[in-house]
């Protein structure tokens, strides 16, 4: 197994919020996390990267365990996260916005930083064109697949992608889905989170349904896709 949460509990506060997460992720997988706003989707990905620590429970990454460890450090061990805010700085050129990843990822040496960015390019052509620009200057398409390209950078095995098509047009949302496939299919792991039925089911090998801090539903995009009833409940389609 890649990832592995065991019963997961997380608390802001006094609120607890993740009620016993279980789940796995296999190596090459595409694993998505759907359910409604405030299931506890994105305090998942939070959980995993240390940035919401569990009480309790324990999360584990190619059988290593990173319960307690620093953010920077699971990020070190092959983890890259691109949360739903994206944070792409917007002062900063998009090249420069790359080069962060790099530096956050810290698994490449310098010599390599050229090949790696261009590497990472060859799935955002619209990037590429528009190195010199200042972040700022970029459409929410453009600003989500270089949050995405500065995760790459990094060269993860495994990347947490928070609704990466939110508020995209519906040939952007296709656009996007195509390049995670992609991404995916050369070899990098992926557990993403997906509001869009439809873009989880073409993405995904597997598929978790959250609601109120539990997994509900586990399954292939096969049973979901025949599911009405945990459709119903959970999603509300
Ligand atoms: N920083 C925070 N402080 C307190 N409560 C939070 C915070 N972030 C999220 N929550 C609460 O935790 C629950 C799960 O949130 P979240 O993981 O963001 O859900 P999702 O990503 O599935 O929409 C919600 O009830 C939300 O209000
Ligand atoms: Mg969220």
């Amino acid at each position: 197994m890649l990832l592995q949460l065991d019963d997961v509990h997380t608390y802001y506060g006094e609120a607890h919020i993740l009620q016993g997460v279980t789940l796995r992720v296999a190596p090459g997988e595409v694993v998505t996390l759907i359910g409604r706003n405030g299931a506890g989707k994105t305090t998942t990905l939070r959980a995993v990267m240390g940035i919401v620590p569990p009480r309790a429970g324990r999360i584990f990454f190619e059988e290593a365990e990173l319960t307690r460890l620093p953010t920077h450090e699971i990020a070190r061990r092959g983890i890259a996260y691109v949360p739903e805010e994206r944070r792409v700085l917007p002062n900063l050129t998009v090249l420069e916005n790359l080069r962060l990843g790099v530096l956050g990822g810290g698994r490449v040496s310098h010599a390599e930083d050229g090949a790696v960015v261009e590497g990472v390019l060859t799935y955002f052509p619209p990037l590429r064109e528009r190195l010199a620009q200042k972040g700022k200057s970029l459409s929410g398409g453009e600003q989500q697949m270089l949050a995405i390209a500065r995760g790459l950078v990094a060269r993860p095995k495994l990347m947490l992608v928070d609704e990466p098509t939110e508020g995209l047009a519906p040939l952007l949302v296709r656009k996007l889905t195509e390049i995670l496939g992609q991404i995916n299919r050369h070899g990098t792991t992926i557990l993403l989170v997906e509001q869009t039925l439809e873009v989880a089911l073409a993405l995904s090998h597997r598929l978790y349904v959250m609601d109120q801090g539990r997994i509900q539903f586990e399954g292939t995009p096969e049973t979901l896709r025949n599911d009405p009833v945990i459709q119903q409940r959970f999603l509300g389609v």
